[in-house]
């Protein structure tokens, strides 16, 4: 199906835009009492996630009330480690928790390497999503970068050091290294159903790359992503796909969108605190790399040397102050970042306490913002 705004996937390329695209991380949920609505019909957390009629409903409720330029399908990275072999709880007001960890050897070589028929409850709910939007937006799929996801499994809860996770890789690091292979093949068979689903972009999260040195960073965590990245850009579309040894999903069900190769689907990777990585990312096979706010603009531009589309930077505390503040910080990003390449968002996601309308100013701004033609902005 034609996409009516196709601006993201525009940015995302490197194709000029009229105007600058917009979405937030974690729109979905955690600021909308509309979504809390539906979540307390339900039941909890997990039940949303697998049924798909109403993770539709949720993944559409921010196109709808605060006018973003995609929607990001509503799910969590921990459904990997789940669909692995270790299940997880979402306990009220403090996260996740697994009842199963990994500490050894044995562990690790009981987990599956999961199939994307193994979540067919997301591909149904990617399915439904893009039957309601109509083309309305994109519709971004996503998982967790295997260094994160890894974390989860070693901790099986969240952590502000993740130091388990972090000794694990220092002590064990042959382990770490078959964990993280088992974890990239997943999420790489878990993409390409998102994709195969209907997915038009995908966006990776690797929310704990900045607790790494740059050297661990290098070894456990890029090397995997562009693992991923390479998987979900290189490999031919449609037919040609079912011959790749490592990938499940023989059959791939439904057909891919005529004209869409799993080839042509932008990637956004997201290292959350890996300012340190930037110029090395600008290599990965993604179009598009995820700034948080301490990433400085110009100098990202410059690290990754104007081959990718940056997305970000915006610190979400941002849209705690008044909507006088909100527009003025937005727009000196607008500038910071230029016309071309680039999508805004925040540097990080939305927190649950941040008041909707605040989110519609920072969005409201970004969509009536113009540059002029020459790409000097009006305002200077
Ligand atoms: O972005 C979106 O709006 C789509 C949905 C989405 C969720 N989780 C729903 C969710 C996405 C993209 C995620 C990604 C995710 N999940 C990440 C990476 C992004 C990041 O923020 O760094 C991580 C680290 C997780 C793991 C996770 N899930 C944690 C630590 C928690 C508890 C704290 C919290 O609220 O984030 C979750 C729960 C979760 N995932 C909620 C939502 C809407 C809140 C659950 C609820 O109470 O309804």
């Amino acid at each position: 199906m034609q996409l009516k705004n196709d601006l993201i996937i525009r940015a995302a390329r490197g194709e000029k835009t009229e105007r600058t695209p917009v979405w937030l991380m974690r729109q979905a949920g955690r600021i909308l009492p509309e979504y809390r609505e539906v979540r307390k019909k339900i039941g909890g957390f997990k039940e949303l996630v697998t049924t798909p009629e109403f993770a539709a409903e949720v993944t559409i409720q921010p196109v709808e009330l605060l006018g973003v330029d995609a929607a990001i399908i509503f799910s969590d990275i921990l459904v990997i480690p789940e669909a692995m072999g270790l299940p997880y709880q979402m306990v009220e007001s403090k996260g996740p928790w697994f009842e199963k960890t990994v500490s050894s050897e044995k562990d690790i070589d009981t987990l599956r390497i999961a199939q994307g028929d193994d979540l067919r409850y997301v591909t149904d709910a990617i399915l439904l999503t893009k039957k309601e939007l109509n083309g309305r937006v994109p519709l971004i799929g996503f998982a967790g970068a295997p260094w994160t996801i890894l974390s989860y499994m070693i901790e099986g809860r969240g952590s502000k050091t993740f130091s388990k996770a972090k000794k694990f890789l220092y002590t064990e690091p042959v382990l770490a290294h078959k964990l993280l292979d088992k974890i990239t093949r997943s999420t790489i068979n878990y993409l390409q159903a998102q994709i195969h689903a209907g997915a038009d972009l995908i966006q990776i999260f690797d929310s704990w790359a900045g607790i790494l040195s740059p050297a661990q960073y290098h070894e456990f965590s890029l090397k995997y992503i562009s693992q991923i990245c390479d998987a979900l850009t290189t490999l031919p579309s449609g037919e040609g796909r079912g011959g790749v040894s490592t990938i499940g999903h023989a059959d791939p069900s439904p057909a891919l969108p005529e004209g869409k190769g799993v080839a042509n689907v932008p990637v956004i990777v997201f290292a959350k605190g890996a300012f340190f990585a930037r110029e090395e990312m600008s290599q990965l096979n993604c179009q598009v790399i995820g700034l948080d706010w301490n990433m400085d603009i110009t100098e990202s531009r410059r690290l990754t040397g104007g081959k990718k589309t940056l997305q970000g930077n915006m610190d979400p505390c941002l849209l705690y102050a008044d909507f006088a503040t909100i527009r003025k910080e937005t727009e000196k990003m607008l500038r910071a970042f230029g016309p071309q390449r680039h999508i805004a968002n925040l540097g990080h996601g939305l927190y649950p306490d941040i008041n909707p309308d605040n989110v519609r100013c920072f969005v409201d701004t970004v969509k009536s913002f113009r540059f002029p033609v020459s790409g000097l902005p009006t305002e200077l």
